[in-house]
Formats: C-alpha cells, sequence, structure tokens
C-alpha cells in the first residue's frame, strides 16, 4: 500500500463530501488547480466561489476554467476570502484554503491568520452537516509559522460536539512540509454573541 500524499488526500476528502449540483469554495484561486477540481466536482449544476485578492491568479484561474471548458460553473472574485459571507449565502458542501503565497508571485503577498480565521468562521456557518473544509498549511515561508499557530489554536478551541478536526502530516519529512487540517461539520454550531 501506499499512504496518500497530502495534497492527494486533500482531494479525496474533497471528492467524498461534494456532489454534483452542490456549491463549493476555493478559498485561495491562486493558479486555479483548485477551483478546477472543484469545478469538476459540482458537475454543470453546481457552482464554485473562488477568491483571491491577486488579479493575476484571478486572471490564470479564470484562463484554466476557460482552456477545461468549465468557465460558468465558477465565480473568480477579486476580494479577501474573510469577506466570503458578502458573496455566499447558500450552502457549502465543501472548501478548501492553500494557505501562503502564489508560486512564481510576489512571496510577500501571503496569507494571514487574522484572516484565514475570519473566513473559517463564516465557511463553518454556511457549511452542510458532513461539509468538509480543508486547510493545506505550508508553513516554511516568512510568517508561515504564526499563521500556522493561529490558525491551530483557533481550531482546536472548536467543540468537538459540532466540528471534528483532523490533522493529517508526514512527520519525518525534512523542509516543513506542509500538512492538511481537515474541519467536518456534525452539527450546527449556536450563533456566536
Ligand atoms: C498557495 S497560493 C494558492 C495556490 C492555489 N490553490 C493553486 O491551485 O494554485 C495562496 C493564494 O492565496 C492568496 N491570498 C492571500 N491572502 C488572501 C485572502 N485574504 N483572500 C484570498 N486569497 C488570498 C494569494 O494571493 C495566493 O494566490
Amino acid at each position: 500500500m501506499k499512504l496518500q500524499r497530502v495534497l492527494q488526500y486533500a482531494q479525496t476528502l474533497l471528492s467524498q463530501s461534494i456532489k454534483e449540483g452542490e456549491i463549493a469554495v476555493d478559498a485561495t484561486a491562486g493558479n486555479g488547480h483548485d477551483t478546477l477540481f472543484l469545478a469538476q466536482l459540482v458537475g454543470n449544476e453546481g457552482q464554485v466561489f473562488a477568491f483571491d485578492i491577486q488579479q493575476q491568479a484571478v486572471t490564470a484561474t479564470m484562463n484554466r476554467l476557460t482552456e477545461h471548458g468549465v468557465l460558468q460553473r465558477a465565480q473568480v472574485i477579486l476580494d479577501g476570502h474573510q469577506h466570503i459571507s458578502n458573496y455566499v449565502n447558500q450552502e457549502v458542501a465543501g472548501a478548501i484554503f492553500n494557505l501562503g503565497y502564489l508560486p512564481g508571485a510576489d512571496h510577500e503577498i501571503v496569507t494571514q491568520g487574522n484572516t484565514t480565521v475570519q473566513a473559517i468562521e463564516q465557511l463553518l456557518s454556511l457549511l452542510k452537516i458532513g461539509g468538509i473544509i480543508i486547510l493545506v498549511v505550508y508553513h516554511g515561508h516568512e510568517g508561515g509559522k504564526e499563521e500556522r499557530d493561529e490558525v491551530l489554536h483557533y481550531v482546536r478551541s472548536l467543540p468537538q460536539k459540532y466540528v471534528h478536526v483532523l490533522r493529517y502530516e508526514f512527520i519525518n519529512q525534512k523542509n516543513d512540509p506542509p500538512f492538511i487540517v481537515a474541519l467536518e461539520k456534525v452539527k450546527e454550531l449556536p450563533p456566536s454573541e
């Protein structure tokens, strides 16, 4: 047997929770690899909302979707994922974040712990029961460890009655390998004060 690699495992979890016709969110569109994967899962009747703060990423994602003939399955939004609830009010089946910077672009434009946590909070209330949020945590870059710690602190505090939180990680790899945090919503969360 072969243990699933981190990115492969992220896709396995998403494909188990997202069905055709549902809504999915790519919180960090980047070059659009995950947006395309989600667009393939939701099919013609579903919709993907993809967010990025860089025009370059929005353009790259739209180009990738166009090349694969699935542009109409997605809305690619030039805005931060901390504003998700301004754009999405439907029930969400699954979401993914790839934390860190866009490969090949400005390494100083990175996701930040506080806005990542705000986005997770909004997604948890939009998520269907049984829906999943995946965080692919890259933490080798400058600021990466601070974001990792802030996000881990938040997800560890989520009550297990409402959310199951998993960490999937190869623990003997060198050079700060990425790991996955997966959040499964098991019960509607009480409204926050
Ligand atoms: C690791 S890359 C994403 C890679 C992408 N999933 C792919 O398939 O190519 C992280 C992306 O997050 C974006 N980003 C940073 N802060 C953000 C925010 N607050 N909201 C949305 N995107 C953000 C960056 O511009 C960058 O493109």
